[in-house]
């Protein structure tokens, strides 16, 4: 299956994803794309000869226009699946029609707590005992879309948002290739009720 990833900081989850596809798992990522130059995990594509593709949102009025063009440079790669990897960006209605059904993202929470940024220090400032990550597909609700797999981690006493980030950084290089494998098998679909739907055991 082509897949598209989107990108914009490290790429830790790009890589997780680039490692699956070397292990043997049914998906050829077939471009990565950030909206920043600067961003490692570029580098990381370039090593296994993915092709790049920067797209700056600064060289765009609006939100509108750079979406338009960011769906226009993804569907040069005919992909299956668009998978957002540390993609800090907010994506319009249209963008997200135009993947719906076939576009996933991975945040750091136990959705539907804590969507948006800073998730591990508002879990720390609550109390939480536990947190973690989910893969979701992505619908026009920021992080509120249909969940397809968590990971649980424990909050430690001495934790600071780092070492809790860490722990669940770790958790989300699992969970993330398995999501995509799943739905890269044909087993994992959004179905019409809006729910994820997986066919046969794990
Ligand atoms: C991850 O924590 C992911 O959950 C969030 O952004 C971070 C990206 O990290 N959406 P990386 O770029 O994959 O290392």
């Amino acid at each position: 299956l082509p897949v598209v990833a989107l990108i914009s900081g490290s790429g830790s989850n790009l890589q997780a994803l680039i490692d699956a596809q070397l292990r043997g798992a049914p998906i050829r990522i077939a471009a990565v794309i950030s909206n920043r130059a600067d961003a490692f995990g570029l580098e990381r594509a370039r090593r296994h000869d993915i092709p790049t593709e920067v797209l700056s949102h600064r060289d765009y009025g609006d939100r509108e226009g750079f979406d338009a063009a960011l769906g226009d440079l993804i569907d040069r790669f005919a992909p299956g699946l668009v998978v957002l990897a540390g993609f800090m960006r907010i994506l319009t209605e249209g963008f997200v029609d135009r993947y719906q059904g076939r576009m996933m993202n991975i945040h750091p929470s136990l959705l539907p707590k804590y969507r948006g940024l800073h998730t591990h220090q508002r879990a720390l400032d609550a109390g939480e005992t536990e947190h973690g990550a989910s893969v979701h597909f992505v619908t026009a609700e920021l992080d509120g879309g249909p969940v397809i797999l968590q990971a649980r981690v424990p909050v430690l006493p001495g934790d600071d948002a780092a070492a809790l980030a860490a722990r669940v950084l770790e958790r989300e290089h699992r969970i993330y290739p398995t999501a995509v494998r799943w739905f890269a098998e044909g087993r994992l679909r959004l179905g019409e009720d809006g729910r994820p739907h997986l066919d046969g055991t794990p």
